[in-house]
């Protein structure tokens, strides 16, 4: 069976807003960013962000994912975000899109934290654009009946709220991604009638097929419970939003190490 990521890599220029970040994203990082000119972890190889800072390090676990998306002439480490191959306070910033949604909560998120923090400096800042599922839980079945009344605009933004909103119904607001293409199935079981009540192109409908077999779990808690998870080294001193649909469940975190 193909790892989730090597399906990916296949096919991420048919993903969009808001999974992969939109331009309103990259001006929220840089001016979070300021004009910083220290040294820069990017958690992931996502291509937008390779440009972010002149002294950037990227950090990704999967190979597919380094060859098919990264450009940038510096080579990304391979690794795990869990446990990174870097000495202790080794960067004046790190950034990441997304990350936390694809580690376990609360554990694997907190032992995240816990290393962004170790090899963060003191000062340094971390930004974040998180994935959060809404504060009062919704269900996949309200989330489908809205797209039927083409209440939703864009494809991707339906998927991501489905997901959220199975999330919402989860313990730990951890579940299996192919779970997301289970419950569409069910409940639009005639794709090209879908593509014509919304306007939706059939093949960024059928980009939910790379969640087929797939054993990745997604995890998508509500704000509040990320920020319980957050460590006390790390502290909140800003939060910004976009304003693409759904943007209001993907804040951009900004945090800053304690000295
Ligand atoms: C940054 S994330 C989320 C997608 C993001 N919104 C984007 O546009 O790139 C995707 C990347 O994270 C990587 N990844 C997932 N879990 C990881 C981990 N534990 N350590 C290192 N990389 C990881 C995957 O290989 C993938 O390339």
């Amino acid at each position: 069976m193909p790892d989730h990521w090597q399906n990916f890599a296949s096919r991420w220029n048919r993903l969009g807003s808001p999974m992969r970040p939109c331009p309103e994203d990259l001006r929220n990082f840089q001016t979070a960013l300021g004009d910083s000119k220290g040294s820069c972890l990017l958690l992931g190889v996502t291509p937008e962000l390779a440009n972010i800072s002149p002294r950037l390090t990227a950090i990704d676990n999967s190979p597919d994912m380094i060859r098919a998306l990264w450009l940038h002439e510096k080579r990304p480490v391979l690794g795990d975000w869990l446990d990174m191959p870097f000495e202790d306070a080794s960067f004046d910033n790190i950034i990441g899109d997304g990350c936390p949604v694809l580690l376990e909560f609360p554990q694997q998120q907190e032992r995240f934290f816990a290393e962004v923090v170790r090899v963060l400096k003191p000062g340094g800042k971390l930004l974040l654009r998180a994935f959060v599922c809404a504060a009062q839980a919704e269900s996949p079945e309200l989330v489908c009946h809205e797209a039927r009344q083409g209440n939703i605009k864009g494809f991707h933004a339906f998927k991501w709220r489905l997901s959220m909103a199975i999330a919402s119904q989860t313990p730990n607001y951890t579940f299996l991604v192919s779970e997301t293409l289970r419950i569409f199935d069910r409940q639009f079981p005639d794709r090209q009638q879908l593509a014509e009540v919304t306007g939706w192109d059939m093949q960024d409908i059928d980009t939910l097929d790379l969640y087929q077999d797939s054993i990745a779990l997604y995890s998508y808690p509500p704000l509040a419970s990320l920020r319980k998870t957050l460590p006390k080294a790390l502290v909140e001193i800003g939060l910004m939003y976009g304003h693409y649909e759904l943007a209001e469940r993907c804040p951009l975190l900004i945090l800053e190490r304690r000295a």
